[in-house]
């Protein structure tokens, strides 16, 4: 019966080795009040209106549908998302045949979809765009 205190060096041991763990990652979160939305083209067909208030050798921006029509020619319409690929953001303005994104700067041509501007450099995705029963539809489908 000697009374040792065996056991002390143990538990000094053991309170080394908890603080490695509980490093948490924080998520990313892409909400924002700029228009990000989860898919950057319409997933149904949207009417646009008529198919007149589209310059010819010009374009138009729909901004609530994220849809940009040119007319290279008369009766001969192209659609492009209006959705920014760079951090999704909507186009505010098109300005001759340049879309503006207001978040960073970049500019698309929307007779093409191609980014001429940075920090975006993927073009617009192309949208299908028709004219039925005389109004402007774009989306699948159309
Ligand atoms: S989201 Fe358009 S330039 Fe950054």
């Amino acid at each position: 019966m000697s009374g040792l205190p065996a056991a002390r060096r143990t538990v000094l041991k053991g309170a080394a080795l908890a603080g490695a763990a509980g490093l948490g990652a924080a998520a990313c979160s892409t909400d924002s009040k700029l228009g990000h939305a989860k898919t950057p083209t319409p997933t149904a067909p949207v009417e646009l209106g008529s198919p007149d208030e589209v310059p010819v050798g010009g374009a138009k921006l729909y901004r609530e549908q994220r849809v940009v029509v040119s007319c290279p020619a008369k009766g001969r319409y192209k659609a492009f998302s209006a959705q920014c690929t760079h951090a999704g953001c909507v186009l505010d303005k098109v300005e001759g045949n340049e879309g503006n994104c207001p978040c960073h700067g970049s500019r698309f041509d929307v007779t093409t979809g191609e980014a001429l501007h940075g920090p975006a450099t993927v073009p617009l995705p192309s949208v299908p765009v028709k004219v039925e029963g005389g109004r402007l539809v774009a989306g699948p489908d159309a």
